[in-house]
C-alpha cells in the first residue's frame, strides 16, 4: 500500500531527512584513510543520536550497526567490521535516521585519498544516473520511468545496473511500497503522485550486474566478480510540478 504524507508529515520527514545530510556531510570530513569501517560507524551513531534521532538501520531485521558502509566491491549493507579503509578505496556510507516517528535515507559513495580514474567515474556516473532519474520527474510520470532512465545512462557508460536490489517508499516506515527499480521499460508502472515519497537509490557496477549475499553475516551483497560498484540515493518528495530532493 502506498501512503500518500500530509504536509505534516512531510514537514516531519524534512526534519530527519535534514539530519541524514548532516550525517553524512559530517563522515564525508572526517572518513579517511586508517579508519576501520566500524569507527565510520561510531561517528554516524554518535551524530545522529547528538541530533535527538535514532539510526533506524540498528536493529532492522536484527541489522547489528548504525550504518551500511561499503568498501569497493561491497555494492550495499556492507555491516561495519575491523576493515581497515585504505588509500585509494570508494566508500559508500547509506544511513537512514528517523525522528518524531518518520525516516530519511541517504547514501555517498566517498572517494579516500588517491582514487584511480576508473573508480572515480564509476562514482561520477552513478551519482549522474541520479539526477537523470529526476529530470523533470513530477505527478503523473510512470514509476518506471525512473529505472529507465538509471539504466540507460549506466549502460550508455559502459556499466551495469544491480537488479537484485531497489529503492523504495519510505515514511513512517524505513522500506514502504512501492519499489522502486534501477531498470525498466519507459512508460510502464503507476503513475507518481503528489506527496509521494520515495528513496531513490542506483547501484551501480564497473562488471556484472550479478551479486552475491555473504552467507557469513546475512547481510553484506557483494558484486559477483570482485569488481568495484558505487551506490548514492536520496530521499525524494514527488510534487504536482516537481520534486524536492529532501536529502540534499
Ligand atoms: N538504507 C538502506 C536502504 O537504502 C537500508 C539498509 S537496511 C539495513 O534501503 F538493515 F541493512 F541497514
Ligand atoms: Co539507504
Ligand atoms: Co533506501
Amino acid at each position: 500500500m502506498i501512503k500518500i504524507k500530509t504536509e505534516k508529515e512531510i514537514e516531519l520527514m524534512r526534519e530527519s531527512c535534514r539530519i541524514v545530510k548532516e550525517t553524512l556531510d559530517f563522515v564525508g570530513r572526517n572518513i579517511h584513510a586508517g579508519m576501520t569501517t566500524k569507527e565510520v560507524d561510531a561517528l554516524v551513531y554518535k551524530y545522529i543520536t547528538s541530533c535527538g534521532a535514532y539510526p533506524s538501520e540498528l536493529g532492522y531485521e536484527g541489522y547489528p550497526a548504525s550504518s551500511c558502509v561499503s568498501v569497493n566491491e561491497v555494492v550495499v549493507h556492507g555491516v561495519p567490521s575491523d576493515r581497515v579503509i585504505l588509500d585509494g578505496d570508494i566508500v559508500s556510507v547509506d544511513i537512514t535516521a528517523e525522528k518524531n516517528g518518520y525516516h530519511g535515507d541517504a547514501c555517498r559513495t566517498f572517494l579516500i585519498g588517491n582514487v584511480s580514474e576508473q573508480k572515480r567515474r564509476l562514482v561520477k556516473v552513478t551519482e549522474e544516473c541520479f539526477f537523470k532519474a529526476i529530470e523533470g520527474l513530477q505527478a503523473g510520470v510512470p514509476l518506471f520511468d525512473i529505472g529507465h532512465r538509471v539504466q540507460t545512462h549506466a549502460e550508455a557508460n559502459g556499466y551495469s545496473v544491480v537488479r537484485a536490489l531497489t529503492g523504495h517508499g519510505i515514511g513512517s516506515e524505513m522500506h514502504e511500497d512501492p519499489a522502486v527499480p534501477n531498470y525498466g521499460k519507459a512508460g510502464t508502472g503507476m503513475r507518481l503522485k503528489s506527496g509521494m515519497t520515495i528513496c531513490i537509490e542506483p547501484m551501480i557496477n564497473m562488471g556484472t550486474y550479478k551479486v552475491n549475499f555473504s552467507r557469513e553475516d546475512g547481510w553484506t551483497v557483494t558484486t559477483a566478480d570482485g569488481l568495484p560498484a558505487a551506490h548514492y540515493e536520496n530521499t525524494v518528495l514527488i510534487k504536482d510540478d516537481g520534486v524536492e530532493i529532501l536529502t540534499l
